[in-house]
């Protein structure tokens, strides 16, 4: 094996996929390097920029607290630079789709395709989530599409518990300005995150929850697999079809 094949595989093992720029970045000098036009910036050093978990979190809280708007909202996330995976991911994957949703669904974080497209679930998983969604007749741009973490973390690791504290002020606000009547979580890291306990999915599934933002924003919750967990286990997709059953049941007696 040659060095480039060396040090290539190295990036591999290390959850590098993708290239940022063609031409390779000192981060550590980078104020003193010109940005051109028309360039990608180039990203700062996270060590630098990244505040401490709790710091970042009550920037959060605080930003959150001004917006107005779910647009007010995105533009004070693309801004934020509170969490470190923002300077690995190529896109802030905002929440998509109808703002005044009766129901909203909360994935994890971005993969590999929702970072380059900058949408959430527009991969494998967001194929198979439309289907399903398809087959209790509900259209997917009725719905809002969000997830925990706007940012991918790189090679689609599990968040970690200081990354996910910190972004879950940004959730919560898109909760509480698109007011969704039922919000289906996926998958255990989205359920877990939101009713900040640790059970498994499968023994949240096939209950009705109530995920409390606070006092005033209380909101009816369902948890089902997350599609990329179907696409591994097949053999769970009954249970998830009867998780959308009760969903649609529910909507229809809103
Ligand atoms: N998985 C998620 O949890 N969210 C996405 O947006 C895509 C895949």
């Amino acid at each position: 094996m040659d060095k480039v094949e060396q040090i290539i595989n190295w990036y591999v093992l290390s959850g590098v996929e993708t290239f940022s720029s063609d031409e390779p970045v000192n981060i550590l000098a980078v104020e003193k390097l010109p940005v051109e036009k028309g360039n990608p910036t180039p990203r700062p050093a996270t060590s630098i920029l990244a505040q401490s978990a709790s710091e970042a979190f009550l920037n959060a809280k605080d930003i959150c607290s001004k917006a107005q708007s779910l647009e007010q909202l995105r533009d004070m996330m693309e801004k934020f630079d509170g969490c470190s995976l923002k300077f690995s991911a190529n896109s802030t994957v905002f929440g998509c789709g109808n703002h005044k949703a009766e129901l909203m669904i909360v994935g994890e974080a971005p993969g590999a395709d929702e970072d380059r497209l900058g949408k959430p679930f527009v991969g494998r998983s967001g194929k198979l989530l439309d289907k399903m969604l398809e087959a209790i007749g509900i259209e997917r741009d009725k719905c809002f599409v969000s997830n925990i973490l706007p940012w991918r973390p790189p090679g689609n690791r599990t968040p970690t518990d200081g990354e996910i504290a910190v972004c879950l002020p940004f959730l919560q606000k898109q909760i509480e300005l698109v007011n969704p009547k039922i919000i289906l979580m996926l998958g255990a890291s989205a359920a877990n995150a939101l009713l900040n306990n640790s059970e498994s999915i499968s023994h949240l599934r096939g209950r009705t929850l109530q995920y409390d933002v606070d006092e005033n924003h209380k909101y009816q919750a369902l948890a089902t697999f997350h599609p990329a967990y179907l696409l591994r286990s097949a053999g769970q997709k009954a249970k998830a079809w009867s998780d959308f059953l009760r969903l649609k049941e529910k909507l229809e007696k809103l």
